[in-house]
């Protein structure tokens, strides 16, 4: 008899990778996002590849959802950072809305975070110090984006070899390209284990405006 998709989607298994990493809650800290950062390290110490390529979401002006996935460039003890164009669809979302979801999936240690905060664009300095620090490629590339559809592969390929040329000796920083912050809110960490009591831990921040210096976290348990 032939298999269904049905079949073969349910005898994929899961969560190989739960614990024996717990989450104690005597170590949790009171400020999530350094956390954030020791999780993804610890699944890059875990072999899992791409460990800081993490899901956005923004909302569009229509009131619509959409996701993809960046990398992160940076954590600091309040924000993460990753770099686009504004012009991107993901850029003009947020300029209309600036509340966004975000999520890292980590097989290689069973474990999961979800976020909500608000994103913002950071000042030309920051966004040239982030484009600048990109190999070439990269940098090139950033030149290549264009709002709206592509007529052809090749016509990508022949418009890289002309930006190659032209920017033979400095690849310079395109106008849209910024540096995005985003502000969590809310963190919720998630940590597989054997025996299906999966761990979830919520903080919220109690001071939504607040800076990095005076922000306090609620956090609490969830049920599985
Ligand atoms: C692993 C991975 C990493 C990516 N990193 C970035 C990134 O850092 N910045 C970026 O603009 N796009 C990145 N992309 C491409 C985005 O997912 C997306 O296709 C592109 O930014 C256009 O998104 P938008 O049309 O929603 O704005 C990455 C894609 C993948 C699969």
């Amino acid at each position: 008899m032939t298999e269904t998709m049905r079949d073969r989607l349910r005898r994929i298994s899961v969560f190989a990778n739960a614990g024996p990493i717990d989450v104690k809650e005597s170590e949790l800290p009171e400020n999530p996002v350094p956390m954030v950062a020791e999780w993804i390290l610890a699944a890059h110490a875990a072999g899992q590849p791409e460990p800081h390529a993490m899901s956005l979401c923004t909302v569009g002006a229509g009131g619509l959802p959409s996701s993809r996935v960046l990398l992160v460039k940076d954590i600091d003890s309040d924000r993460l950072f990753f770099a686009t164009p504004a012009d991107s669809r993901k850029g003009v979302d947020i300029a209309s809305n600036p509340h966004v979801a975000a999520h890292f999936y980590w097989p290689a240690t069973g474990r999961q975070v979800r976020l909500t905060g608000t994103a913002s664009g950071l000042d030309r300095d920051a966004s040239e110090r982030d484009f600048a620090e990109r190999g070439r490629g990269s940098r090139l590339a950033a030149h290549l984006h264009r709002p709206g559809p592509l007529p052809d592969r090749r016509t990508a390929h022949e418009e890289f070899e002309r930006l190659d040329a032209l920017h033979a000796d400095r690849v310079p920083c395109p106008p849209s390209w910024t540096l995005y912050a985003i502000t969590p809110a809310e963190v919720e960490f998630w940590q597989a284990s054997t025996d299906r009591v999966h761990h979830r831990v919520r903080y919220l921040r109690e001071n939504p405006r607040g800076t990095a210096g005076d922000t306090v976290w609620k956090r609490e348990l969830l049920w599985p």
